[in-house]
Formats: structure tokens, sequence, C-alpha cells
């Protein structure tokens, strides 16, 4: 299996900013620990960190994120937008979108229409999980000081490179398409299509990036159940609104706005 090389993702980037410099380690906790610690320090926009293995990958609502060594790609983007904090939301979304044109550039049809973007960090393809995304961020005064974005594929995974547990709900290129992929050429359509999205959300705003993930959303339309304020909401999801947050229909025809959680499918796809 091709090592990761940064040179070699280098040389396939049409990007301007992000990518410029990237940091490769062959071990470390986390490629976010790495971000933040090079935020912290005064580290520049668009900045990557990339290993081959973590040894405490995370993820969202303090998961343990896991990263079959040499395998998968793990790479963290830091950013110093001007985006007010509450739109930290939309940057995560970005980076959604980036997995889905990434990965689908990959696939044969007919699996490429099983991919999507479940909100708010997660890629699927045939409804099992093959990317997800972690995202934090420090602010002042109102102000986002920055942002690291850290994103997880499966890239080469096999089904026994997972715990039990987590190979019932997370799947990988390799496992649905039977071929072994190249994580450098991976790494370096991620980056393009990413710098695409960022850049169109600071120039123009949300409204492509929203109707992009709305169109390719793996929730739009069906029944979910989703917690609100540490309420259980139950309803019709209709889509996202410009600060991308999930907007879901109650029976009773209340629409609530969900910002942070977990939101679940009631039926199967
Ligand atoms: C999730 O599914 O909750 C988010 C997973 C994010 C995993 C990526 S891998 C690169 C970066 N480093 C980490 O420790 N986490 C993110």
């Amino acid at each position: 299996m091709a090592p990761i090389d940064s040179k070699e993702i280098q040389k396939g980037l049409q990007s301007k900013t992000l990518g410029r410099w990237i940091s490769y380690f062959k071990t470390t906790t986390s490629t976010n620990d790495e971000a933040v610690r090079r935020a912290q320090e005064g580290g520049q926009e668009g900045e990557i960190f990339i290993a081959d293995i973590q040894t405490a990958g995370r993820g969202r609502l303090h998961r343990v994120w896991e990263s079959p060594k040499g395998k998968n790609l793990a790479l963290s983007f830091l950013l110093r937008p001007s985006l007010s904090p509450a739109s930290a939301t939309l940057l995560t979304l970005a980076a959604g979108a980036a997995v889905f044109e990434a990965v689908w550039g990959f696939l044969p049809e007919p699996i490429r229409s099983t991919l999507k973007i479940k909100w708010p960090n997660d890629v699927t393809l045939e409804g099992k999980k093959i990317a997800g995304i972690l995202t934090e961020m420090a602010s002042e005064g109102g102000r986002v000081d920055w942002v690291v974005v850290g994103i997880g594929i499966d890239v080469n995974a096999e089904p026994s490179d997972f715990s039990p547990e987590v190979r019932q709900i997370a799947t990988s290129l390799r496992t649905v398409t039977g071929t072994e992929y190249n994580r450098n050429l991976v790494a370096s359509r991620l980056i393009d299509s990413f710098e695409h999205h960022y850049r169109t959300l600071n120039e123009k705003g949300p409204e492509d990036l929203i109707r992009f993930c709305e169109k390719h959303s793996y929730l739009k339309g069906r029944r979910v159940s989703a917690e609100e304020n540490g309420k259980q909401v139950i309803g019709t999801v209709l889509g996202l609104d410009p600060r991308g947050s999930l907007q879901v229909k109650t029976d009773d025809g209340t629409i609530c706005n969900i910002i942070v959680g977990d939101v679940n499918p009631l039926e199967r796809s």
C-alpha cells in the first residue's frame, strides 16, 4: 500500500491556499491535536496535518475514531475564516461536500448514487459511514480565531480492520469496490474540492453549499428522531437553514432548527 507522501499530494493539487504547507506524521495522537497546537502557536490559514497512524483519533461527542494503520486518510486543516462562531457548522458542511466530491470521483455507477452527506458531519455509502468530520475552534470577542477541520476517510480498510462495533456501521472505498486506492490522490482531490467550497462560502455566502448538501442529503425528506436542547424531536427533515442547522417539521407543524446533536432516521433506507 503506497505510503502517504506530502510531495505526491502537493503534485496533484490545483488549490492556491489549502495545502501549501503539509506536515506529515508517521504516528501522532490525532492530526487535530497537531493542528490545534499550530493554531495556538500562530500557524497559518491552509496548513494541513496528515498522519499514517493516529493513536488517539477522536470523533464528535468524545467518540473514538478508529484509524487502521496506514490504510485510511486522517488529515486536519487549519483555517482562519472571517465567519462568526455561529457559522462554524457551515465549515463542517463544506468539508462534507468536499469529501462527497472526492469520493464520488472514485466510484463506479450504480454505487455512486448511494453516496450521501449525513448532517452534520458524516458521509455515507450504501447507508454506512465512509467518512467523519470533527470541527474544533477558538473564538474571541464574537470572532473566530482559528478553526480546525479534521477529516477521516475510510479508503483501504477492510471490515476485519475495525472493531466489531464499528464494522457494523462503517465501510470503505475498498470494501464496496474491491479496489485498492492511492491515498495521496484521494487527499489531493479532497483538498482541491475543500478549497472550492470554502472559497465560495467566504466569497458568495452559504447558498451554493446549502443547495449542494440538500441535493445529496441522507436525511432530507426522511422521518427522524433528533435532540434539541435536551428534548426529543420527531419529525420530517425539510432541509437546512442558512446557518447550516437542520430543519425538522414535527407532526404538529412546528419547525425546529437543530443546531447540534445526533439525528437518526426512524425507518431504514
Ligand atoms: C466523527 O465521526 O465523529 C468525526 C471523526 C473525525 C476523524 C478525523 S481523522 C482526522 C482528525 N483527527 C482526529 O482525531 N479526528 C479527525
